[in-house]
């Protein structure tokens, strides 16, 4: 009787959550700390309705280029921080990665990815350059950035040079918790000044946070849905935190693969054209964590177009999947996956709905 009373209410919440995209942060904590699966599954039964009211069936694929593991910074959690000099380090040629572009093309991928450490070998120019380069090649396709935290004068130059969007995570909407997991050279208030740039110039714009990143409460997770609700990304990448053994977090625990599933679920519901990754982290944690993470409203996969000799160098945490495979590989065995839980890879740009 009781968990029936308890149903209802949920199944009220999630109504109200879907009419109103937004919730109090009281109604957030409840469905966030509720442990009912078949609350879950109510929550992923919409989210899906909602994706496939946007965007059908159809998941975009975006081509992840990991052109360099030089990074400046030292986050706390992150594999390739500067600190950790067991990383075999390394960094792309232009030449390779146009070639990763081309290939990438062959197979079906009309968005490109660029994401790196904070390397400043790779200069502003640089950057101009390989865009236009890219953009040269392959009018047809989308490039998307996530190299970082830069100044506005940068990011604009490489908006007006051709590139259409940048991921730069939030990490954590909540200031202290920000500064419990990165070094103190790294500024919280930076970071959200990013975040504004890129938006005011004009990128499809992606923030995101790892979940059950060491000291994270559901009063963050719940600020960072607020945060979520108010910027109004067009993307937002989250996945599980999984520990790195060359880090100082390297004995914490790994994040939920439900919490995960959960958040996707409300992320949906609160953004309902959002483009959403169901990302590799959930595919490490779960060998079939993508697939859920499509179920639970996702609507995007990146499978990595990385040259293979560099695949396993790329390492933020550890057991990545998916290290030591070629790309062609990587793009059937994601074509079978969604086909299997009838979802159907597209060949097209995957915009942003309000950008088409
Ligand atoms: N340097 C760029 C930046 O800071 O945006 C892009 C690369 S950064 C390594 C990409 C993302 O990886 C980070 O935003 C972070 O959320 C995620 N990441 C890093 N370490 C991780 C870990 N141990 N577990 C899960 N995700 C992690
Ligand atoms: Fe590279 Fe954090 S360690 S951005």
């Amino acid at each position: 009787m009781e968990k029936k009373y308890d149903q209802l209410y949920y199944r009220n919440l999630i109504e109200k959550l879907e009419s109103e995209n937004d919730l109090s942060d009281e109604e957030f904590t409840q469905i966030l700390e509720n442990d009912d699966p078949e609350i879950d599954e109510m929550l992923a039964n919409r989210a899906r309705e909602v994706r496939e009211k946007k965007y059908g069936k159809d998941v975009y694929l975006r081509g992840l280029i990991e052109f360099t593991n030089y990074c400046k910074n030292n986050c706390t959690y992150c594999g390739i921080r500067c600190a950790n000099k067991n990383v075999d380090r390394y960094r792309l040629t232009d030449e390779q990665i146009l070639k990763a572009c081309d290939m990438g093309y062959e197979l079906g991928f009309r968005t490109f990815v660029l994401q790196g450490g904070e390397d400043m070998f790779y200069t502003d120019d640089y950057m101009v350059n390989l865009i236009r380069n890219i953009k040269k090649n392959h009018p047809d396709c989308a490039l998307t950035l996530s190299i970082g935290e830069r100044e506005r004068e940068s990011y604009q130059k490489f908006f007006d040079a051709g590139a259409d969007r940048y991921l730069l995570r939030h990490e954590t909407a909540d200031k202290e918790h920000y500064e419990y997991i990165h070094p103190k050279e790294l500024s919280f208030d930076h970071r959200m000044q990013c975040l504004k740039d890129l938006k005011e110039i004009g990128f499809q714009v992606g923030c995101g946070m790892m979940i059950g990143s060491p000291g994270q409460e559901t009063k963050h997770l719940v600020k960072d849905l607020r945060f979520i609700a108010t910027f109004k990304p067009e993307m937002v990448g989250i996945g599980p935190f999984i520990p790195h053994h060359d880090t100082p977090f390297k004995d914490y625990e790994p994040g939920s693969v439900r919490m995960t599933l959960k958040l996707l679920s409300i992320i949906r519901l609160i953004l309902p054209d959002v483009l959403l990754p169901a990302t590799t982290a959930l595919g490490t944690l779960d060998p079939t964590g993508r697939e859920k993470g499509i179920l639970a409203g996702a609507n995007v996969v990146m499978p990595n177009l990385s040259p293979t000799d560099v695949r396993d160098k790329y390492l933020l945490y550890d057991n990545k999947i998916c290290t030591g495979d070629e790309a062609a590989e990587c793009i059937r065995c994601m074509t079978l996956r969604m086909e299997k839980i009838g979802y159907r890879v597209v060949q097209s740009r995957g915009d942003h709905l309000s950008r088409t």
